[in-house]
């Protein structure tokens, strides 16, 4: 019923990964290799992005609730409907490159894979979500779960997501990389571990292959 879509122009790069993977730190970096191509950019991040989104960020991360897997992943489509509607297609359209840390492969993995809702109800509800917009590229950052734990734990509080238990995160990781191996076009898969350096360097390759080449 939806077919999916690569916008025709822009560049869409999403970053997925555990908590702790190091996305954000990645995200900065890339972030400085577009400001030193003065290519123009937008960075938001799931769930969040717009006013919406953040009011939407705070329910779902909130350690005080109770969430069952179905609402919670309503709450994450309609942040991400909101966001593509008002932040990413725009941008593409004025051709920019949009960063957006986690996008619809974490719901497919934390609500499908984690939680075990059925993969065919998650893709028919975020092709609606999304219109089918997937991005040109997808920055995988695979960790173990449990030195994952283990970085996010020195930043701080752990949320609601970070408490919950080894086996989920176990299930998250596989789902990932079977999310990966099914669109390996779209998939740059990187070991986590490596040097922030080393990892910088794979990404920006990716990236700068895929920019749209300036019509002069
Ligand atoms: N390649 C890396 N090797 C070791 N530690 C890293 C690396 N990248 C990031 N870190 C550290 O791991 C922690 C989590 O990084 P962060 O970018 O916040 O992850 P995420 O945004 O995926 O949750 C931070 O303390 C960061 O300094
Ligand atoms: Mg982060």
């Amino acid at each position: 019923m939806f077919s999916s879509s690569r916008p025709d122009t822009g560049l869409f790069v999403s970053f997925e990964g555990p908590e702790g993977a190091g996305k954000s730190t990645q995200i900065a970096h890339l972030i400085r290799r577009l400001d030193g191509l003065n290519l123009s950019h937008t960075v938001t991040r799931e769930p969040g992005g717009t006013p919406l989104g953040s009011r939407v960020r705070e329910v779902l991360l909130d350690p005080e609730l109770t969430i069952d897997p179905l609402p919670e992943f309503l709450l994450y489509s309609a942040s991400r409907a909101q966001l593509v509607a008002n932040v990413i297609r725009p941008a593409l359209g004025r051709g920019e490159v949009v960063v957006c840390d986690r996008y619809a492969d974490s719901s497919l993995a934390y609500q499908g894979f984690g939680r075990g809702l059925d993969a065919e109800l998650l893709r028919d509800i975020t092709a609606a979500a999304t219109g089918g917009l997937w991005p040109h590229l997808t920055v995988l950052l695979d960790l173990d779960p449990q030195l994952g734990l283990e970085r996010a734990a020195r930043r701080g509080q752990p949320d609601r997501l970070e408490r919950a238990d080894l086996a989920f995160h176990q299930r998250l990781r596989q789902g990932f990389l079977e999310l990966a191996d099914a669109d390996p076009e779209r998939f740059l898969v990187l070991d986590a571990t490596l040097d922030e350096a080393e990892l910088e360097q794979r990404i920006w390759e990716a990236v700068r292959s895929r920019l749209p080449v300036p019509k002069s």
